[in-house]
C-alpha cells in the first residue's frame, strides 16, 4: 500500500505528533486536523499542511472526502477518561460523533481510503477476566471514554463488513514517552518526571502495587505504520481488525517509580497517599495479534524509554 498522502488527525498531541514527524521523515505528504483543545501548533513541522479543523465539522468531513489520502491515522479524542466521567456528553461527542463524521465522509466520498483508528488496550476490558487481556475477551468498560472507544469500534467492524471499508482498531495500553501530557493514560509518568525534577518524591496511591503496561510513544508510532501501509485482515466482525499494542509485560507502580528513579539518579523515598476508588488493579495486553498480524513488537525497553522520557522532561522543566 502507498503512504504518500496521510492525513493524521489529532497531529498537534503527544502521540500524532510523533506520528507526523515519523511520516515526514518517510517522506509521505503529511496533513493534520488537531482542534487545538489539547494540542499544540508547534509540534506540527512546517513541512506539513495544518488545518484547525474539529473533527465533527463539515470542514473536516470535506477534507476526508476530497484529499485523495491513503490512510487516515485517527488519534484526534478526548483523551482524559477522568474528563470523560465529569462531562460524558463532551467525550461521546468528541470520541464518538467526531469519529463517525470521519468514517461517514469515507464511506460516502472516499471508500479506498484506509482508516486507523486509535483506542484503548487500558479502558475497554475492565477488572473481570484476569490479564494478559486479548482482543477477544469480554469488554467490560469502565468508564464513557472506554464506553466510546469500544462504540467507535463497532462502528469500524459495521463499516468494515457492511460497507467493505478498509478500517482497523489500534488498542493502545498506557503510552509514555516526550510531549507526555499528566492527563493521559500514562501520566503518572509524566507526573513522576515533573515531581522528580522539582526535588519532590513519587507520590504513590495506595500500596503501589497496582499495575499497567507501559508501551513507549515510538513504538506505538510504528504500529500505526505497520497498519496504515501492511496488509490488514479482511474479516469483519468485532476484535477482528482490531490490535492490541502494548508490551505484555505488567509493571507496578512501585516498580514505575524506582525504574524511573533510577533513570533521573534520584533515590527518593516514595510517598504512600490513601488508595483512590474505582482505580484498577490490574492492567497489561496480549500482543500476540500484533506480532503476527502487523508483523509488529515494541523495541523500547522500559529503561530505555523512562531515560529518554526524563531527558525530554529535563530540558522542558521550568523551576
Ligand atoms: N496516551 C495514552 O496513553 C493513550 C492510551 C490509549 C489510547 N490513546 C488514544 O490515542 C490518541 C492520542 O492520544 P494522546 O495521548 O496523544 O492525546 P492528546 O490529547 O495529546 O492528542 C489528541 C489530540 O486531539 C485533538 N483533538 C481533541 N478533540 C478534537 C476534535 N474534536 N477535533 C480535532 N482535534 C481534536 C487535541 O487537540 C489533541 O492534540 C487518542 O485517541 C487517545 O484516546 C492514548
Amino acid at each position: 500500500m502507498d503512504s504518500s498522502r496521510i492525513l493524521v488527525t489529532g497531529g498537534a498531541g503527544f502521540i500524532g505528533s510523533h506520528l507526523v514527524d515519523r511520516f515526514m521523515a518517510m517522506g509521505a505528504a503529511v496533513t493534520v486536523i488537531d482542534d487545538l483543545s489539547n494540542g499544540k501548533r508547534d509540534r506540527v513541522p512546517a513541512g506539513a499542511t495544518f488545518h484547525p479543523y474539529d473533527i465533527r465539522s463539515t470542514d473536516a468531513a470535506a477534507l476526508v472526502r476530497d484529499g485523495g489520502f491513503h490512510a487516515i491515522c485517527h488519534l484526534a479524542a478526548q483523551m482524559d477518561v477522568r474528563r470523560s466521567v465529569s462531562d460524558p456528553f463532551n467525550d461521546a461527542s468528541r470520541n464518538i460523533l467526531g469519529s463517525l463524521n470521519l468514517l461517514e465522509a469515507v464511506r460516502t466520498g472516499s471508500p479506498s481510503t484506509r482508516l486507523i483508528f486509535s483506542s484503548t488496550g487500558g479502558a475497554v476490558y475492565g477488572d473481570f477476566d484476569a490479564p494478559p487481556s486479548r482482543e477477544t475477551f469480554e469488554k467490560n468498560p469502565e468508564s464513557p471514554y472506554g464506553i466510546a472507544k469500544l462504540s467507535v469500534e463497532y462502528y469500524i467492524a459495521y463499516y468494515a463488513r457492511v460497507h467493505g471499508l478498509d478500517v482497523a482498531a489500534l488498542r493502545y495500553a498506557n503510552v509514555y514517552g516526550p510531549r507526555q501530557d499528566p492527563h493521559g493514560e500514562a501520566g503518572v509518568v509524566a507526573i513522576f518526571c515533573q515531581r522528580l525534577l522539582s526535588g519532590q518524591s513519587p507520590r504513590i496511591f495506595g500500596d503501589g502495587s497496582q499495575t499497567r503496561d507501559y508501551v513507549y510513544v515510538g513504538d506505538v508510532v510504528e504500529a500505526n505504520v505497520r497498519a496504515a501501509t501492511g496488509t490488514l485482515p479482511k474479516a469483519g466482525r468485532i476484535d477482528a481488525r482490531s490490535f492490541n499494542i502494548g508490551t505484555g509485560v505488567a509493571t507496578s507502580v512501585v516498580e514505575l517509580a524506582a525504574a524511573l528513579q533510577s533513570a533521573a539518579g534520584t533515590a527518593l523515598p516514595n510517598e504512600f497517599a490513601p488508595h483512590r476508588p474505582g482505580e484498577q488493579l490490574r492492567s497489561f495486553v496480549s500482543i500476540e495479534k500484533a506480532r503476527q498480524e502487523l508483523d509488529w513488537s515494541p523495541r523500547t525497553t522500559l529503561a530505555d524509554g523512562l531515560e529518554q522520557t526524563f531527558r525530554w522532561f529535563a530540558a522542558h522543566h521550568s523551576v
